[in-house]
């Protein structure tokens, strides 16, 4: 029960890695706000954790619906403790092929959902007193550039950045930022990576995914329960002296 009495909102919760989250969550003793763009999906996932969970209708490329979703939260638990910024867009184009659109459809939620999320969330923690905790979702893709993911890659790194600079910008309200990077996590996200290096790569359907498992030191994929004991970790008593940090969970793909 590392987590008891603490109330978290997890954005992109409804399914995925996010949702794995929450129910580590609640399982530490936390009350949970499932926050997705998907309101039915974030009902049914609550409605599968129980009663320690709520659903979020939040969009965060929007600022009126992240301060409605950030207001609905507190409304539901009381206050924000901790946020994982955790909703994320995929694409990939080779370069001669990235159009603006699809440009600013990744970074508004990748980059820009994220900051400003945080800001919101740190603004109430501050406005509060709480020493809360802040964990955004980064990636390999952020450590290194690939051929064919240009834009996802460079949003990725854009989180790393921000992780730091949010994070040494807010440690002195005690106000932890730290962030996760995954390898590749099996799931819905990677049905649609695997179906882009399809389409470029002229690869079957499931290639790529078993290429990448098997490409990964430890031997597989990765699975989203995987990820839960690093998010629990940073968002202990144990973690507070851990600042502005990115950690790798990824079976051995990266070192950094
Ligand atoms: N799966 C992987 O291999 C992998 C690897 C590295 C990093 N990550 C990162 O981990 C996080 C979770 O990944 P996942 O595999 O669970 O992804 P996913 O695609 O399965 O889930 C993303 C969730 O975000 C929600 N979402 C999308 N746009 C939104 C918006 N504008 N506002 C609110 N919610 C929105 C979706 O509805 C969905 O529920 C992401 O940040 C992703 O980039 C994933």
């Amino acid at each position: 029960m590392q987590l008891a009495g603490k109330s978290a909102l997890i954005t992109g919760a409804a399914r995925g890695i996010g949702l794995a989250f929450a129910k580590a969550y609640v399982a530490e003793g936390a009350r949970v706000a499932i926050a997705d763009i998907d309101l039915d999906r974030a009902k049914s996932a609550a409605a599968e954790i129980g009663q320690a969970a709520v659903a979020i209708q939040m969009d965060v490329t929007s600022q009126a619906s992240i301060d409605a979703g950030v207001a609905a939260t507190v409304d539901a638990l009381g206050q924000i403790d901790i946020l994982i910024n955790n909703a994320a867009l995929f694409s990939a184009a080779p370069i001669d092929e990235i159009t603006r659109e699809d440009y600013a459809r990744v970074f508004d939620v990748n980059v820009s959902g994220a900051l400003f999320t945080l800001q919101a969330v740190s603004r109430h923690m501050v406005e509060r007193g709480i020493r809360g905790c802040i964990i955004n979702m980064a990636s390999q893709a952020g450590r290194r550039g690939e051929s064919l993911v240009a834009v996802y890659c460079a949003s990725k790194a854009a989180v790393i950045s921000l992780t730091q600079s949010a994070g040494l910008n807010l440690i002195q309200y005690g106000i932890n930022v730290n962030a996760i990077a995954p390898g590749v996590v099996d799931g819905e996200h990677w049905d649609g990576v695997d179906a882009f290096f399809a389409k470029y790569e002229g690869k079957a359907p499931g290639q790529k995914k078993k290429e990448a498992g098997a490409a990964v030191p430890y031997g597989r994929m990765g699975r989203a329960e995987d990820l839960t004991g690093m998010a629990v970790f940073l968002a202990s008593n144990d973690a507070s002296y851990v600042v502005a940090q990115t950690y790798n969970v990824d079976g051995g793909n990266w070192m950094s």
